[in-house]
């Protein structure tokens, strides 16, 4: 492996058949993370070609950069994934191999207690991908209308308790960390359960609506997806790993559209149901459990 796997990379052999990773070619990882999937990438590609690894967050990049400065093929950049396409058009660059999208945020990310996505931990609910980012979960939280929260946890939560879960936020706030709103949440449902404990979190979804909120998470897939023909050459494969169906359903949404050809591009689809990891890697990465992987190859009309 060539780079620091911390975060164990999912579907790690479908991405590689699925990306066909052919040596010469321009490949993108829009989702850098520990780079267990770029470390693949760069192992199949050798001294050929070249990787971008794009992440929003500088600490995953400059996890890497020592080792990307050894490694003449593979560039870092600190940017936004729906940045992407403006990125290859202002360097005058090519994807020719392919596109990469593991969505969401990694072990590293979710493990530092610092960063506000875990339920149990007192530091500030903070749930940025990009540590420089203007919103924090806490914003939304203490200073958004009662209408305002309940639609975010609805809608980016489906979350039946959004109304009652909202009207007790503002009952409550302000929220100093993260611990102080998931135990309201797993109050509320603990008055309602008779005693019956939960296998999830019950403020998995709340925690969910918050941080796609606060990122911003589906627009910015709607833009990366958004093939632009003069990036994209004909060959280059497409591959997003969604973690949840709001995001299956948008990926889903935009290859049906470009199957019919949209923009200059016309989609062939790999995988006609999305993928699902192996029972084998279901025992070793658990983080596996709800990924959905769609493939698709790029032909310019
Ligand atoms: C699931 S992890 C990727 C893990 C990686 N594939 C690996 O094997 O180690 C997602 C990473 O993508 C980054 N990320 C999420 N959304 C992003 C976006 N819109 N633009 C750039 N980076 C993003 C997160 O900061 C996080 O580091």
């Amino acid at each position: 492996m060539t780079g620091i796997a911390i975060h164990k990379p999912v579907m790690p052999k479908e991405v590689l058949e699925y990306l066909d990773i052919r040596p010469g070619l321009v490949y993108v990882d829009g989702t850098l993370g520990g780079a267990g999937h770029s470390s693949m990438i760069l192992e199949k590609l050798g001294s050929t070609g070249h990787l971008y690894s794009f992440d929003q967050d500088q600490s995953a990049i400059d996890l890497h950069q020592d080792k990307a400065n050894s490694i003449e093929n593979w560039t870092l950049i600190n940017k936004n994934f729906a940045e992407i396409n403006n990125h290859f058009l202002s360097h005058g660059l090519k994807i020719t191999g392919g596109l990469l999208l593991d969505l969401g945020l990694s072990s590293i990310q979710l493990d530092n207690p610092e960063r506000g996505f875990s339920f149990n931990s007192d530091s500030e609910l903070d749930m940025r991908l990009n540590p420089e980012g203007d919103i924090k979960a806490q914003d939304i939280v203490n200073k958004y209308k009662e209408k305002e929260i309940a639609d975010i946890i609805f809608e980016f939560g489906e979350e039946r308790r959004s109304r009652e879960i909202a009207r007790e936020i503002i009952a409550k706030r302000p929220f100093h960390n993260c611990k102080e709103l998931g135990d309201l949440i797993k109050n509320i449902y603990a008055r309602r359960s008779n005693g019956k404990t939960f296998k999830v979190h019950p403020a998995t979804k709340t925690f969910q609506a918050l941080r796609i909120a606060v990122n911003m998470e589906l627009d910015v897939l709607k833009q990366v997806l958004n093939l632009d023909p003069d990036v994209f050459e004909t060959g280059s494969r497409i591959v997003v790993i969604s973690f949840h169906s709001l995001e299956d359903r948008i990926v889903k949404n935009f290859f049906r559209d470009f199957k019919q050809g949209n923009n200059g591009i016309k989609l062939e689809i790999l995988t006609k149901k999305p993928l699902l990891a192996s029972e084998e890697e279901l025992e070793y990465n658990m983080r596996s459990r709800s990924a959905k992987l769609r493939a698709a190859v790029v032909y310019k009309k």
